[in-house]
């Protein structure tokens, strides 16, 4: 008798008696296991509010994690950031991604910003496009853009920070048709670190996130509907945005907020 413990804990046999007989998968199954330590993770402003969440969840999971912003790795002061590798640079300038991206095999990001509509479209647009084709370039696998729900009516004041999540999109879905994935979050609540203080935006987010879950239909109402998209907690849009860089067989597309809901109840399941 021949059996070996597998990692989930199944007995597999590796001999059998049975010379001719063809070697027969009986199931398959996902395993929430910690992915290989060969995976390098690099966080677009991973000094932010949602980036420095996704680094911390990355580090919990194993992931070796790299991050790249203007002020690299700012005024971060908790020991997880410690165990990043911070660079400074600007997607506005792509020749400054070149070093942060070796032995990197998925990117996540987190750039983005309010201003004025050419503004809004250059750092939510242009900033992305030049992060996702140098990375393309360079042999990337997994490219995970935190973009934005649709606002319905507000969407026209803040013309180009819509324009420009779409058009990042667009580039992604093209240049990683098979490794891209959209995250578009509506009001995301959590803990936002400014200066030396941590604001509990959690206060607001977590009430109406419990309220209006359950409200999907409000979400269709023509034009003042998507402001009813519901808020959704930091830690979810972490949980899924590391899923979507690290899993080979998380699903390329976009992942709207119940995607992101659905996704972080099965996990916790
Ligand atoms: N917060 C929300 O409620 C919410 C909701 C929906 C979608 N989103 C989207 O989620 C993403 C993250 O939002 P957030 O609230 O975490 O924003 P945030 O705290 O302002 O973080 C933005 C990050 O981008 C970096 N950055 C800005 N311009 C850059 C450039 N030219 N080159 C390199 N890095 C640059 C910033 O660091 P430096 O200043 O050091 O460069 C910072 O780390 C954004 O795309 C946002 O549109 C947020």
């Amino acid at each position: 008798m021949c059996r070996v413990a597998g990692r989930n804990g199944r007995y597999l046999c590796t001999e059998s008696n049975k010379v001719d007989e063809p070697f027969k998968v009986e199931e398959a199954e996902t395993v929430d296991a910690p992915p290989p330590p060969t995976e390098k993770l690099l966080v677009l402003g991973g000094n932010g509010f949602v980036g420095s969440h996704i680094c911390r969840e990355a580090l919990n999971r194993g992931v070796a994690v790299a991050s790249l912003s203007r002020s690299g790795r700012s005024k971060l002061h908790d020991s997880w950031a410690n165990s990043v590798t911070w660079y400074q640079g600007n997607l506005l300038e792509p020749e400054s991604l070149k070093d942060a991206l070796s032995g990197v095999t998925a990117v996540i990001s987190c750039v983005g910003g309010f201003g004025s509509n050419a503004y809004m479209y250059k750092i939510n647009g242009t900033a992305n496009i030049n992060a996702i084709r140098v990375a393309s370039e360079q042999g990337v696998k997994r490219f995970v853009y935190i973009s934005a729900a649709d606002f319905g009516v507000a969407n026209y004041l803040l013309q180009g920070y819509y324009e420009g999540k779409r058009a990042a999109e667009t580039e992604l879905l093209t240049k990683f048709p098979y490794g891209g994935v959209i995250l578009r979050p509506g009001f995301i609540y959590g803990t936002r670190t400014v200066g030396s203080m941590k604001i509990p935006l959690g206060v607001i987010g977590s009430p109406m996130e419990m309220v209006l879950q359950h409200a999907k239909p409000l979400t269709q109402i023509p034009l003042v509907g998507p402001l009813f998209t519901t808020p959704v907690n930091v830690t979810a849009v972490s949980k899924v945005a590391v899923r979507a860089a690290t899993d080979p067989v998380f699903p390329p597309g976009i992942v709207d907020v119940h995607g992101i809901l659905r996704y972080t109840q099965q996990k916790s399941r």
